[in-house]
């Protein structure tokens, strides 16, 4: 037993790190559906499906708790999964509300109703399928009132970034920003709603300027784990860490260290 972490690809990575960081002792699974990469172009019904596949694999590893460090995944696919998919004593958790908590200035888990929060105007990075699924408009509406958002679907980044090819990335980063700026000039916050975007997470500040306050997801993320596992121990489990990828070893191995700046040897799921 050990505590999964799923992405479509390597973004995950990015959440995974500051989860190692925040959480030494606990081991963790590590699975990408880097085949089937990238989600954020798929229908609903399609990230659903391959989302409940890759969970139940990371479930069949021994893990009770799974994390859902793609948004895509959790913004389309995570309400269902959890009102009718998953397994008496097993757990699914997203990574939307951690940053929705944090952005709307409440403690994790606070369920009170929703009231006026300090940042109005917002701009949401995400995937396609993260912004027409409205997921980070509805959460955000249970918890705050009055905060506009404008969403920027940035088409190309997580494809570049699955490729290696950075300077493309920093191209795309920039223009979907001017593209944002041109709905909304003046936005107070932004927010990375995709676990790819860490990586390029300087691109975006540089371009956004140094007014603007970049909402990014892993050390938000690690702190709401750190306090659902201090409620709930159970979960933690104890096994084997490991890199599980369905699609070729060697070069999403080759990629991963790349990213991560350390040696990751990921094997087939
Ligand atoms: N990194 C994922 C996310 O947070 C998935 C991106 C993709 O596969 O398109 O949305």
């Amino acid at each position: 037993m050990a505590v999964g972490v799923f992405d479509s690809g390597l973004g995950g990575l990015t959440i995974l790190s500051a989860l190692e960081r925040r959480l030494p002792d606990v081991p963790f699974v590590y699975l990408a559906d880097s085949a089937n990469a990238p989600y954020g172009v798929r229908t609903p019904d399609d990230i659903y499906h391959l989302t409940t596949a890759a969970v139940q694999r990371l479930f069949d590893a021994g893990c009770d708790l799974v994390v859902l460090a793609c948004n895509t995944a959790s913004a389309a696919a995570l309400r269902r999964m959890q009102e009718s998919w998953v397994p008496e004593g097993k757990r699914v958790l997203g990574v939307f509300v951690p940053l929705i908590e944090a952005m709307t200035e409440r403690q994790w888990g606070d369920n009170s109703p929703p009231r006026e929060v300090a940042v109005k105007h917002v701009a949401l990075f995400a995937t396609p399928a993260t912004v027409s699924s409205r997921a980070f408009q509805r959460e955000l509406a249970f918890r705050a009132i009055g905060v506009d958002v404008e969403a920027q679907a940035c088409g190309g980044v997580v494809d570049a970034i699955e490729e290696g090819d950075m300077i493309l990335a920093e191209a795309l980063v920039r223009s979907h920003v001017d593209a944002l700026r041109r709905k909304m000039p003046d936005p107070e916050a932004a927010v990375l709603g995709c676990t790819h975007y860490p990586l390029m997470e300087d691109a975006f500040q540089a371009a956004l300027g140094p007014g603007v306050t970049v909402f990014s997801q892993p050390s938000l993320v690690a702190d709401s784990l750190a306090d659902y596992l201090e409620r709930h121990p159970d979960k933690i489990g104890t096994g084997e860490a490991a890199f599980l990828t369905t699609g070729d070893p060697a070069q999403v191995s080759s990629r991963a260290t790349q990213f991560l700046r350390r040696g990751i040897q990921f094997t087939a799921a």
